[in-house]
């Protein structure tokens, strides 16, 4: 057996991240194995060996965004033709080797459960051979990988419970580019939270596709699922702060949010993304709830966790979409006064049951004129929601220095509110409470009591 010498001890890697905070703490994984062979991460691209970039297909517009890196990229590669250039993540695992058609483009095409093999990918790259990998896996979960944090913050971090997902929206192209779900053993992620504690960190968000749908069964046949694993880690310390992305209307189950009241340290913050506000829309997505059971949910929310904010995700545009079911999602949005939402044009995705089966039908400029009806709405219910926290005291947890002026840091509430304040005394790591005094369209402005 012939063994490949991986160890890179000159190599320079620079990585560019694109997508969700998935992807993100991928990257970080991806430089934890780099890092372990030698691999330098720098974040000056102008110093690189190696450039990766971290991709999204969620939309088009997603990946055009990275064909345009990608030509910049080629620019470097002329003034220096031994840099290398990989693909990595969702991309790569849509497009495969089409990535490599164009010869001076890229060298190495990496799916998201192959990153394992991405030193020797690039050492066979170095010798002239490009390389692909874009095996979907069904147990891979970097369980034993500790990532090497990029965000240098200090203060918040990520760590990924679970990868895949089952669910099979029709318009989404997650289940194919990002394979079957699969959970994390809960020791390995109790062990990395708490190497995040020691090390000084006040926040994790636990992250997967749908972390109501966590199911973890051990040797003995014990079940942990999201609720139980959820009080594993907010037990470690009753300092640190616990947050997670996203739930799924249709499992997001009471006792997470029993859970969520008992631990002060959970903050009181839910990502439910509904998507529509049309129970025929929300059929022809494959969501798997009617517009009845998700306000169930919030109403479950309202009254389990009094003071949660909540947001969430909406598509306009759907196939079939009516002015019917668009009022139908303004109605919603209202009745539920979203704290906060990210909102987008529906965009077909190849191969998903939605571009298989359906017709892309709503023309772009009705889609443009609904998200601008949705987007206007949100910003007055983000307005409400923000002019609702004037004259409370709420508990910050300091993540840095204000962009607009260093006598002023920021931080977040446990509802995710973002507040700016005078600093005081206080310094980054802190926990404060502020009493909020007004509020800008994106922040909450306050003073230290
Ligand atoms: N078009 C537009 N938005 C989409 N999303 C997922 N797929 C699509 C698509 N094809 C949105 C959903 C999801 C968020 C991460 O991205 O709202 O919750
Ligand atoms: Fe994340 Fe989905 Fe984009 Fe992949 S396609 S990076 S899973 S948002």
């Amino acid at each position: 057996m012939t063994t490949i010498n991986t160890d890179n001890a000159n190599s320079k890697v620079f990585i560019e991240t694109y997508g969700c905070q998935m992807n993100f703490n991928d990257s970080e994984v991806v430089a934890s194995i780099l890092t372990a062979h030698g691999y330098l991460i720098v974040s000056d691209i102008e110093e690189a060996d190696v450039i990766l970039v971290n991709t999204c297909s969620i939309r088009e517009n997603a990946e055009t965004r990275v064909w345009g890196r990608l030509d910049v990229f080629r620019q470097l590669k002329k003034k220096k033709p031994s840099l290398l250039v990989g693909v990595l993540g969702c991309m790569a695992e849509r497009l495969k080797d089409k990535l490599l058609e164009d010869e001076k483009l890229v060298d190495i095409v990496v799916g998201p459960d192959a990153y394992r093999e991405l030193p020797i990918l690039l050492r066979s790259a170095e010798e002239g051979q490009k390389g692909i990998n874009v095996l979907l896996s069904r147990e891979e979960t970097y369980s034993d990988i500790s990532p090497v944090r990029l965000d240098k913050n200090g203060v918040s971090a990520f760590v990924s419970i679970m990868r895949g997902c089952n669910n099979m929206c029709t318009y989404c192209v997650v289940p194919y580019v990002r394979g079957a779900e699969r959970s994390r053993n809960p020791e390995t992620i109790v062990r990395e939270v708490q190497e995040l504690i020691d090390s000084g960190y006040k926040e994790v968000t636990l992250l997967g596709q749908n972390v109501d749908s966590y199911n973890w069964v051990d040797g003995t046949g014990e079940r942990v699922s999201f609720a139980d694993l959820l009080e594993m880690v907010a037990k470690l310390d009753s300092r640190l702060r616990v947050r997670f992305s996203t739930s799924h209307p249709k499992d997001l189950s009471d006792e997470v949010l029993f859970t969520m009241a008992m631990y002060e340290n959970i903050c009181n913050h839910i990502h439910l993304p509904v998507q529509s506000g049309s129970t025929r829309v929300l059929e022809l997505m494959n969501r798997g709830y009617t517009q009845e059971y998700y306000k169930n949910r919030i109403e479950a929310i309202r009254r389990i966790l009094p003071g949660s904010s909540i947001s969430t995700d909406i598509i306009a545009g759907f196939c079939t979409e009516t002015e019917v079911d668009h009022d139908q999602t303004l109605s919603l949005m209202k009745w539920v006064g979203y704290d906060f939402a990210f909102m987008f044009k529906y965009s077909e995705r190849p191969n998903t049951k939605a571009a298989r089966k359906m017709q892309d039908d709503v023309p772009e400029d009705v889609k443009t004129r609904r998200l601008t009806e949705i987007i206007e709405l949100q910003g007055k219910l983000s307005e409400v929601s923000k002019r609702n926290d004037v004259g409370k005291v709420f508990e910050v947890l300091v993540e840095g220095v204000s962009k607009k002026s260093v006598d002023h840091l920021y931080g977040r509430t446990s509802q995710n509110k973002v507040v700016v304040f005078p600093r005081e005394y206080s310094k980054i790591g802190d926990y404060v409470n502020v009493e909020v005094k007004d509020s800008t369209s994106a922040t909450l402005l306050g003073v230290i009591v």
